[in-house]
Order: structure tokens, then C-alpha cells, then sequence
């Protein structure tokens, strides 16, 4: 059971009291749980907190995957300039539909974008991979192109400067059109039920502008792995960026606090 005491929670009592388990997987006190927990909104907070056991379970999945599928890349948080992915590939060599020769992403997603990309087309949907890779150049180019059609305000809403970008990291696709129209086609309704069952995760969804710091993008999804949309989904509201923004904060303090498995 979970304490409400004003807009503080507190662990069950016994947890104090007895030292009873957190998690069985990681070495951390109640206060350790409560501190890594307390920049994310109330909601989520709790929803952590009734289940402290299946949420550091997931937690230690996704500290399995690759570090580089969770980096935080946001308006705060940057790569450096010449950051490329060590594996880049076409996905037209992988007979996805691409829109242009050119684009490219990461080979280590490319398994996930295969079966996502069949999945679709066995229901009848073709997904279009637009865009995917962009080096720091192409998303100044990008970056600049909307400044001048639409002004910086406008501009700085959809588009991420230089080094600031997912798509720098080779594991973020825009689908189809790249604009709004996309939610109501097939493959935009298709991708927001079923994506995440292949570990893609929007990234930029409807009224979350404030946390993400863009309006609502329904072409951009991020592959975080299948522990990671799962993770999302049933302990951080479905929001991406608060999952990136624990793991960020917390990785350090949780690998070190892992036990041997
Ligand atoms: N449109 C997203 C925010 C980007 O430019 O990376
Ligand atoms: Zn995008």
C-alpha cells in the first residue's frame, strides 16, 4: 500500500522498519527510490511506487540493451558535432519503402524496422521511411530551411538545432508525409497502436509540448527497444522523454547498485 501524506509519498512503512526489499534486483533504499523518483510528475511517481518489484525488473532490461538506444537528446541535452553511428545502413537494401535512396539509420534497428515494416504490410499498411539519419550538416541545413520559411518561433517548435536532434543518433525515422495529415492516414493510425510492440516509441506526442519542447510529431518515432516501450508504457505514462530523462539521471547509481545477475 502506498502512503499519501499531502503531495509527498512515502514507501510502505515496513519498507523502513524492516529494510524489506525494494527491488530484488538492485541494492537501493527506499530513499534511493524516492530521490531517483521525485522530478517525475506525481501521476507517475506513484504508479512506480505500487510496483517498485516489476518496475526495477523492466528497469534492468533496459540497462541490458545498448546505452546508445536511451542517450537523452533533447533541447538541453546534445551530441557532439561529430558524432556518427558506427553502423550505418540503407534500409532500401532491406526491401523497406524509402522515399528517398539516401536515407539511412542504424543497422543495429534494423531487424526491429524489418518486422515492424512486415507486420504492416501483412494489415494491408506500406510504411514509408522518409527520413532517418541526419548528420549535425543536414540538421543545420534542416534547421536553417525552417527558420527561413517560417521564422525562428515557429521553427524552434518542430525542429531541433544542430546536435540537438534524434535523428543525429541514426535510430529516429519520420513516416510518410512529415506533416500533420499523417495521424489520420492508414499507417499513422497503424503505427500509433502497434510500433511500440517493436520497441518504436513517439517521441513528440499530442499536449506534451512543455515536457518535450515540441508540438505534437506524428511521423517521428525513436526505436528504445521493446524493454524500453514497455518501460515506458506501464511506469512513465507512455512519455518518452520522462523514461529518458530517469535512465539519464539515474544509470550511474543504478548500474552500481545492480546486483550480479
Ligand atoms: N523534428 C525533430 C524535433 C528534429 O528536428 O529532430
Ligand atoms: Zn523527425
Amino acid at each position: 500500500m502506498i502512503l499519501l501524506v499531502g503531495a509527498v509519498l512515502l514507501l510502505p512503512s515496513t519498507a523502513h522498519a524492516s529494510g524489506a526489499r525494494i527491488s530484488s534486483g538492485f541494492a537501493l533504499s527506499s530513499r534511493d527510490v524516492t530521490a531517483m523518483i521525485q522530478p517525475l510528475p506525481k501521476s507517475v511517481q506513484e504508479r512506480i511506487l505500487a510496483d517498485t518489484e516489476g518496475f526495477f525488473q523492466l528497469v534492468a532490461r533496459a540497462l541490458d540493451e545498448r546505452p546508445d538506444f536511451f542517450l537523452l537528446v533533447d533541447k538541453a541535452h546534445a551530441l557532439p558535432p561529430d558524432y556518427v553511428p558506427p553502423d550505418l545502413v540503407s534500409p532500401a537494401d532491406y526491401s523497406l519503402s524509402v522515399s528517398r535512396r539516401d536515407v539511412t539509420l542504424r543497422k543495429a534497428i534494423m531487424d526491429a524496422a524489418v518486422q515492424m515494416s512486415r507486420a504492416a504490410t501483412a494489415d494491408g499498411v506500406t510504411l514509408l521511411f522518409s527520413s532517418g539519419y541526419r548528420s549535425y550538416e543536414d540538421q543545420q541545413s534542416v534547421y536553417r530551411r525552417e527558420v527561413e520559411t517560417y521564422g525562428q518561433a515557429a521553427a524552434d517548435r518542430e525542429s531541433a538545432h544542430p546536435g540537438y536532434s534524434q535523428h543525429q543518433l541514426g535510430t529516429a525515422v519520420d513516416f510518410g508525409s512529415i506533416t500533420d495529415a499523417f495521424a489520420a492516414t492508414r499507417a499513422g493510425k497503424w503505427l500509433a497502436l502497434h510500433a511500440e510492440e517493436y520497441g518504436f516509441s513517439l517521441s513528440y506526442p499530442d499536449g506534451f509540448e512543455s515536457v518535450t519542447g515540441y508540438r505534437h510529431e506524428s511521423w517521428h518515432y525513436r526505436y528504445i527497444t521493446r524493454a524500453g516501450t514497455r518501460l515506458q508504457k506501464e511506469y512513465f505514462g507512455d512519455i518518452q522523454q520522462y523514461m529518458l530523462e530517469f535512465l539519464h539521471a539515474n544509470r550511474k547509481m543504478l548500474e552500481e547498485k545492480r546486483r550480479s545477475h
